[in-house]
C-alpha cells in the first residue's frame, strides 16, 4: 500500500475551508451563502497594484533574486523605517505570502518533537506547519474572561522545557483580537531572551489595532538575534491573492539557514513582487487610518449583532478583524454541516470556522467560532441574523 508520511497524517484541513465541499452542493440547491469563515476582506485593493503589474514590460519573465526583488526589499525597508524600525534589505526574505513565511520559520527551528509555545486559540494553520516538521505546537492557555491576556511568567515559564525552541505571537491576534501592551511585548522580550529562544512576530494585522498602535517586535533592539518577524500584503493592502509575504530578522545565521529554503523553492512570484512594491511605496497613513476605521465601523456592528443572540459571549476585539464566540450549543461543526444541509430563511444561509480548529487539541473549542469581519456592515448584519435563526432552528430540532 501506498504511504503516506505520519507528519502529514497528523495534520487537518484547514477548519475555514473544510466545509467549501458541502458550501458548493448548498450553492448548487440555490442557497445563497453569507461567509464569516474566511478573512477574505472585500475592501479594494489600491490600483497602484494592477498598475505597477500591467507596465512592466520584459522580453522574458524571468525568475526574481530567491531572497526577493530589490525594488521591493527596498520598499519594506522604507515602510519600517516610517515607524523609526531601521531593517537592511539584507535582514528581509520575500515569501509566498506570510503562509510560506510561517512554513519557513517553522521548517528552520523545529525538530522532530521539538515544541512552540503559542498563545491559544491561535490561527489554525500554525497546527499545519509545526505538524510537517515532526514539533508540535504547546499551547498558552488564554481565556476570553482574561482578554486572552497571556504575557504572564507565572502560565509560560512552567510551560518551557528541553523541548521549547520558541514563542510565536499574533499581534494584534488573529482569532482573538488581542493586541499587547508595551510591558507585555517587554515581558515576551525577556524570556525569550533568559531561555534562549526564538520569539516569533506574527504581524499581518499591524496596521490594525483600534485603539492604540500594535508595535513591532522588531523595537526591541536588544532581543535582536531572538526575535523573526512575518509579514504580508494580503491584509495590510486586502490583496490576499498576490501571494507576498516577508520574514525580517536581524538574526544572520537564521537568513543564512533560511535562505537555502528560498532557493529551493527558487523564487516567490516576480510580476506580484512588482505590483507589491508599489503597494508599500504608495500607502500613506491616511490609507491606514481610512482602512482601520472601516474596520472598527465593522467591529461595533457584529459586536452589536452577537449581542442580540441569546446566550453568545464574546469579548470585542481591539484589533484585527476577527472575534471568538461561544454559542449555546453544543457541537459547531455539526451547527455548521446542519446549516448548509437543513437550514435556509428566504433562501439564505451562513458559514463560520468552528473553534476547535483554532485549539492544539480538536476536542477544545467545540462550542466556540471564529469570525472574520471584512465584508459591508449591511452584509454582517444578515449574516449574524441568520446564524441567530439556525441555532435555534438547530437546538429545536436537537431537543
Ligand atoms: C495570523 C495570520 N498569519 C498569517 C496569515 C497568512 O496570510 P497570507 O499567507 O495570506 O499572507 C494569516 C492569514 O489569514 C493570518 O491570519
Amino acid at each position: 500500500m501506498l504511504k503516506f508520511s505520519s507528519k502529514v497524517e497528523k495534520c487537518e484541513l484547514s477548519p475555514v475551508r473544510k466545509f467549501n465541499p458541502c458550501a458548493a452542493e448548498a450553492k448548487a440547491k440555490g442557497r445563497r451563502i453569507f461567509h464569516l469563515n474566511i478573512g477574505q476582506p472585500d475592501v479594494i485593493t489600491p490600483s497602484v497594484f494592477f498598475e505597477a503589474v500591467s507596465s512592466f514590460h520584459a522580453p522574458v519573465l524571468e525568475y526574481a533574486p530567491a531572497p526577493g526583488m530589490p525594488e521591493l526589499l527596498e520598499a519594506i525597508k522604507d515602510y519600517f523605517a516610517k515607524i523609526d524600525i531601521k531593517v537592511g534589505t539584507d535582514e528581509m526574505l520575500i515569501t509566498t505570502g506570510g503562509g510560506e513565511a510561517l512554513d519557513m520559520v517553522m521548517a528552520c527551528i523545529l525538530d522532530d518533537d521539538d515544541e512552540l509555545l503559542v498563545p491559544e486559540p491561535f490561527y489554525a494553520n500554525y497546527n499545519t506547519f509545526a505538524r510537517v516538521t515532526g514539533g508540535k505546537i504547546r499551547p498558552i492557555p488564554t481565556r476570553a474572561e482574561d482578554g486572552y491576556r497571556y504575557a504572564d511568567r507565572s502560565i509560560i515559564e512552567p510551560l518551557i522545557n528541553e523541548h521549547t525552541r520558541g514563542i510565536m505571537i499574533t499581534n494584534p491576534g488573529n482569532p482573538t483580537g488581542v493586541v499587547l501592551t508595551d510591558e507585555e511585548m517587554r515581558i515576551m522580550v525577556d524570556i525569550a531572551k533568559e531561555h534562549d529562544l526564538f520569539l516569533i512576530g506574527d504581524e499581518v494585522y499591524r496596521e490594525y489595532a483600534y485603539d492604540r498602535p500594535a508595535k513591532s517586535l522588531l523595537t526591541f533592539e536588544d532581543a535582536a538575534e531572538n526575535i523573526i518577524v512575518l509579514d504580508s500584503v494580503s491584509k495590510r493592502f486586502s490583496a490576499c491573492g498576490a501571494r507576498i509575504g516577508a520574514v525580517i530578522t536581524h538574526n544572520k545565521e537564521f537568513l543564512r539557514q533560511a535562505l537555502k529554503l528560498c532557493q529551493g523553492r527558487l523564487c516567490s512570484p516576480t510580476l506580484e513582487q512588482v505590483g507589491s512594491a508599489a503597494l508599500y511605496r504608495a500607502a500613506t497613513p491616511e490609507y491606514y487610518a481610512g482602512v482601520r476605521e472601516e474596520y472598527r465601523r465593522r467591529r461595533d456592528t457584529v459586536v452589536e449583532a452577537f449581542s442580540k443572540i441569546p446566550g453568545a459571549k464574546f469579548r470585542s476585539p481591539d484589533g484585527a478583524f476577527y472575534l471568538m464566540v461561544t454559542l449555546p450549543v453544543d457541537d459547531t461543526e455539526e451547527l455548521q454541516y446542519f446549516l448548509l444541509n437543513e437550514f435556509e430563511d428566504n433562501g439564505d444561509t451562513v458559514m463560520y470556522a468552528p473553534g476547535c480548529g483554532f485549539y492544539a487539541d480538536s476536542s477544545m473549542g467545540r462550542n466556540e467560532i471564529r469570525v472574520a469581519y471584512v465584508k459591508e456592515c449591511d452584509y454582517l448584519v444578515r449574516a449574524i441574523e441568520l446564524l441567530g435563526k439556525g441555532i435555534a432552528a438547530y437546538n429545536a430540532k436537537k431537543k
